[in-house]
């Protein structure tokens, strides 16, 4: 969807994000790929998306599931070709959807051949000054520069072995040690990274969602700085400042990406993975001649509290607003406990770290039946608001996070490095379900899949929920086609007041949106119901009565 004029698509956009190795697998390895996307971009044309945001499929050796790249411009065999992603690009093309790539500027691979010459060569060397290396610290080196720790737990330094056996210097890495950060005082890696950006810009991608778009650069001396429990509990504004996260140093890069994109043909789009609060600060990354868009984190992570709710959406189309860029919306990505789950944890199981994840041992459970209507309201109430909006592959389905999946199956680098403490990412992972009858749930043809898939994943398959009135598919489906028909990503929210406690209604256009975060049923004004999303078999809202975690639009008259 764009504006009159056609242009400024991303202000209104609904970008479904397709995680390559859990959407479909053409080849039966039990991996998806990217001949498998080509052949359900149908459905996706169907479903009503205006762009797709590809995880990274580029090579890689999957430390971190592919966000460790040893080549920004080739694609991982595991996941095909680049005549498979010249063929998927065309054919998203043909059907009028866009295709935005990752780009992964924090760190490389550690299989990167720059890191290997790094490895290779000398302190001091230029090979070296690509990444962040240091002498160690204590009489020998013996400890590493400073104290920072990993995001998936553990140090973030390693000690490197000279080519001699001797002990040497140690490299920075904000996550696992097989992703090194480069080091962007280096105008090399600044040329580096113009090189990939102008490759798939050539091949004709529609833009970039740019991985740990807050921390590429970090306060000189890097000095010592832990983010302990009592750090995240302070509020966003007055934390003090992180030196890895958040510097101001990032903006010079975003602005000499934006002069490039921007030189290239067509409305091509930046889109910022940066965790960096309040939202005020967040904003910092999409004025004018920087990025586009950035992710609404603080969104997703609001609880089912409807006026945090509501204070989080005034503080977003405030804050991106003052910069003139679009909000954004999004509930669930690959890095999150699908909402279908996370809305309905007792936050006493849940510290809200989205590294932590959940699993078996998880007290007490969430209610999955609670949890997904609170998922499908609040999908309808996101859907409903002015801004861009982002699915997650698999919540058009429902899909409940995977919480039973066996220790020896995991692969999020979390687990390990935590010693088994933290289950990480992989509950949201798993390859989606497609047909109920079929081997890996349609998924394949072999029945193989790079992580189990829970039984009940077959009551969520797509071809259960296609043309079935009430299933959460045919419930997006009708909620994009309303939000496009009635340009409701262009419009603009007001308030109405006074529908009770813990309920949330806004105007949008022609659409009003009631939605009831609250355990007790609330009467509804008169008027059209447009979309609803009590539960099938349940009485529904045009009885005159919302029912608690239920959603419903209302066309204005
Ligand atoms: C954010 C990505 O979304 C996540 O999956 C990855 O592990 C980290 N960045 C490191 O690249």
């Amino acid at each position: 969807m764009s504006d009159e004029t056609g242009r400024e698509w991303w202000r209104s956009a609904t970008i479904y994000q397709v995680y390559p190795r859990s959407f479909a697998d053409s080849t039966g390895n039990g991996t998806g790929d990217l001949p498998g996307i080509t052949n359900h971009l149908t459905d996706l044309h169907d479903l009503g998306i205006d762009a797709i945001w590809l995880s990274p499929f580029q090579t890689s050796p999957q430390k971190d599931a592919g966000y460790d790249v040893s080549n920004y411009c080739d694609v991982d065999p595991l996941f095909g070709t680049m005549h498979d992603f010249e063929v998927l690009l065309n054919r998203a093309h043909e059907l009028g959807i866009r295709v935005l790539v990752d780009l992964v500027p924090n760190h490389s691979s550690d299989a990167h051949p720059l890191f290997q010459a790094a490895l290779a060569s000398t302190p001091g060397s230029p090979e070296r000054a690509m990444y962040m290396f240091r002498e160690g610290t204590g009489e020998h080196g013996e400890l590493p520069p400073n104290n920072w720790e990993s995001v998936f737990g553990g140090p973030a330094w390693t000690r490197v072995t000279n080519p001699d056996g001797t002990l040497g210097q140690w490299y920075l890495h904000l996550f696992d040690s097989s992703q090194p950060d480069f080091d962007w005082t280096n105008p090399r890696v600044h040329d580096f990274f113009l090189d990939v950006l102008r490759f798939w810009l050539d091949k004709g991608v529609d833009g970039f969602r740019v991985d740990v778009a807050h921390g590429l650069t970090k306060e000189a001396d890097l000095p010592d700085f832990r983010r302990d429990a009592e750090y995240w509990t302070t509020p966003a504004e007055l934390r003090p400042p992180c030196p890895f996260f958040g510097h101001p140093g990032v903006h010079p890069i975003y602005r000499e990406w934006r002069a490039l994109i921007d030189s290239y043909p067509g409305d091509r789009i930046l889109c910022a993975e940066a965790f960096v609060e309040p939202l005020t600060k967040m904003a910092e990354w999409v004025r004018p001649d920087e990025m586009h868009q950035a992710f609404n984190f603080p969104f997703l992570v609001t609880r089912w509290e409807g006026e945090k709710v509501r204070g989080v959406i005034n503080a977003s189309l405030d804050a991106f607003g003052a910069v003139g860029a679009p909000s954004t919306w999004v509930l669930s990505n690959h890095d999150q406990i699908r909402h279908a789950t996370r809305l309905a944890i007792d936050p006493r199981s849940y510290t809200g770290d989205r590294i932590t994840g959940i699993g078996p041992k998880t007290e007490p459970k969430p209610d999955p039946v609670e949890g997904l209507r609170r998922a499908r309201a609040a999908s309808a109430m996101m859907l409903a608001l002015p801004g861009c909006a982002y699915i997650y592959n698999g919540e058009e389905l429902g899909l409940p996070e995977a919480m039973d999946i066996p220790d020896e199956f995991r692969q999020d680098p979390t687990f390990a490095r935590t010693n088994g403490k933290a289950y990480g990412r992989d509950g949201c992972r798993v390859p989606i379900p497609w047909a109920a009858d079929a081997p890996a749930f349609g998924f394949n043809d072999s029945g193989k899949t790079w992580l189990p898939q829970p039984a009940e994943y077959r009551d969520f398959a797509r071809d259960a929920q296609t043309g079935v009135s009430g299933s959460t598919l045919e419930l997006y489906k009708r909620a994009l086609r309303i939000r496009r028909e009635f340009r409701l990503g262009l419009g603009h929210l007001s308030w109405i007041e006074g529908m009770g406690e813990n309920v949330l209604a806004f105007a949008n256009g022609d659409v009003s949106v009631v939605a009831n975060y609250s355990d007790k049923p609330v009467a509804l004004p008169a008027g059209e119901i447009i979309l609803d999303t009590t539960a099938n078999g349940e009485p529904d809202a045009s009885q005159g009565t919302l029912a608690p975690s239920t959603t419903v639009w209302m066309r204005r008259s």
